[in-house]
């Protein structure tokens, strides 16, 4: 395997299961130490024992990002553990399953909050850190939300779509300070979010007759995305969004043809 991140520090948003976690854990295969950011302490824990078992370097830091201050004291106590800071991956997310009309305020907060306040947080506090670097990267997980809707998931589309924008909108502000940014957009992918989302395998199976691959997307095939694109070999690469779906934005047939 490749060492593409030795003495970088990585901060993974949500790495204490699914697709965060697997992003924490290839960042540590490749040399990085990473930040384990999550409220979930025992799971983020288990992906430490996981990294380190393998010989990586992560530390655990509980943070709950709908709280600015635990924002940023995530980040300075990453800077303190590791002497640095130089990716930013914003994977943690919920996903609220009801209509528009049924959602409380707070729950709109909450749901815009983790979602979207998180990363502009998140880079607020990383910034100082960043611009130390000769080369730092961000990388916002959005989604197929990002570009297309789905059904009473009002306030994780409206999240998702500006995560992509507000993506944009940091490539192009810092690119002068070596910092890229982009988002990784993920399709249907097997992790504790989905079948929190979906309910059933019937559902799940049903959706993938919409995948023109055929199959569920495993975390890794995302994480080895996200690694790129903080890897000198996207050193080129600022403010876009690379779909990870298995083709499924690629139709606008309901079966995507297939059947
Ligand atoms: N799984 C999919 O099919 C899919 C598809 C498209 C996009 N995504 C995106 O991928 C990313 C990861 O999703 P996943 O499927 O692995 O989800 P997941 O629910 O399995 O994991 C999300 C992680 O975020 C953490 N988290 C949630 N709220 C938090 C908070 N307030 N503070 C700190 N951590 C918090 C959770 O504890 C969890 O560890 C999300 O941004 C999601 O929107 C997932």
């Amino acid at each position: 395997m490749q060492k593409r991140f030795i003495n970088k520090t990585a901060w993974v948003s949500g790495a204490a299961q699914g697709i965060g976690r697997s992003i924490a854990e290839f960042f540590a295969e490749e040399g990085a130490n990473v930040a384990v950011i999550d409220i979930k302490e025992k799971e983020g824990k288990q992906t430490v024992e996981c990294i380190k078992s393998k010989g990586g370097a992560a530390v655990f830091f509980f943070c709950d990002l709908n709280v600015e201050a635990l924002i940023q004291k995530s980040i300075t106590d990453t800077v303190a553990a590791f002497g640095g800071l130089h990716i930013i991956v914003n994977n943690g997310a919920i996903n609220m399953v009801k209509s528009l009309h049924e959602y409380s305020t707070e729950e709109w907060d909450r749901q815009l909050n983790i979602n979207l306040k998180a990363i502009f947080l998140s880079f607020k506090y990383a910034y100082p850190y960043l611009k130390k670097n000769t080369a730092s990267s961000i990388v916002n997980i959005g989604s197929v939300s990002s570009f297309v809707g789905q059904a009473k998931t009002p306030g994780y589309i409206a999240a998702k779509g500006a995560v992509m924008m507000l993506t944009k909108s940091i490539a192009i502000d810092y690119a002068s300070e070596g910092i890229r940014c982009n988002t990784v957009c993920p399709g249907i992918t097997n992790t504790p979010m989905l079948r929190q989302h979906t309910g059933s395998e019937l559902e799940i199976t049903e959706r993938l007759h919409r995948v023109p691959i055929g199959r569920i997307l495993q975390p890794r095939e995302i994480a080895s995305s996200v690694a790129y694109l903080c890897s000198d070999d996207a050193s080129g690469i600022t403010g876009t969004s690379l779909i990870i779906d298995g083709g499924y934005l690629a139709t606008a047939e309901w079966d995507g043809g297939l059947s």
